[in-house]
């Protein structure tokens, strides 16, 4: 089931106009930016519901760049169709997340190993109640292997894939305790996805707030966040 699937309702592409490796990312703008900056010759695959897509070359090696929306149900879905209807192989998640420890600096590089979550995603899918979100361990280790050759610091740890984005402060004190170094709001699903189609998945994060300090980035440090968020994927996958 896949070819046949395609074009989806949400993902107007044909089969095959979308390449193996995916980067994603929540604003569809953001997708637009680095398939532009990246991307040689950058075809748009997608317009549906403005979750723009494309295709082009990086040093010689073919990706999609494509947005994703904001939370499990949107990337659930996008990512589905990515993995089964057009045989992508690798999904690399590039987001902002909000950190729950006051040491954890806002611009830091989050390689998220594994995610938690209040959805109940996984729930009709029967995954085994000791069912774990992992990112694909090689790709956490590609990126790490790209991280250090280029100089970009980072953590690796335990993300929280809430439904909200408004938590709770005693709920978020909760996951501090679990050892969640971050909150975002899709990397549970994309990879649940991942597993179940026996495909690979990375969610890289850069800490755009602080929630205990209250700390932000600005505008300008967002950018420098992303890029290093990109280098690293390029150079990694
Ligand atoms: N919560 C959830 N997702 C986020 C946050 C947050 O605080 N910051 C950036 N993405």
């Amino acid at each position: 089931m896949s070819k046949e699937n395609t074009p989806t309702p949400h993902i107007g592409a044909k089969y095959g106009d979308v390449a193996k490796t995916v980067l994603m990312s929540g604003d569809p703008l953001r997708a637009k930016m680095i398939a532009e900056k990246y991307l040689e010759n950058p075809v748009l695959y997608n317009e549906i519901r403005g979750m723009l897509g494309y295709t082009g070359t990086h040093g010689g090696k073919r990706y999609s760049v494509q947005g994703h929306g904001m939370g499990i149900p949107s990337i659930g879905i996008y990512s589905y169709e990515l993995f089964n209807f057009f045989d992508v192989d690798t999904i690399v998640r590039l987001g902002t997340c909000g950190a729950l420890d006051a040491s954890v600096k806002v611009g830091t590089v989050i390689l998220s190993e594994r995610a938690i979550t209040d959805s109940n995603y996984g729930y009709q899918y029967h995954l085994p109640s000791d069912y774990q979100a992992l990112a694909s361990p090689e790709l956490v280790e590609a990126a790490a292997r790209s991280a250090e050759k280029l100089g970009i610091p980072y953590l690796k740890g335990l993300v929280c894939s809430s439904d909200i984005f408004y938590n709770d402060q005693a709920v978020q004190d909760e996951w501090a305790k679990q050892g969640v170094l971050a909150v975002e709001m899709e990397a549970y699903a994309l990879y649940a996805n991942a597993y179940m189609a026996h495909k690979k998945a990375l969610t890289i994060l850069t800490v755009s707030d602080n929630i205990a300090t209250g700390d932000a980035l600005t505008a300008m440090e967002r950018q420098v966040g992303l890029k290093n968020m990109i280098e690293i994927a390029f150079d990694a996958f």
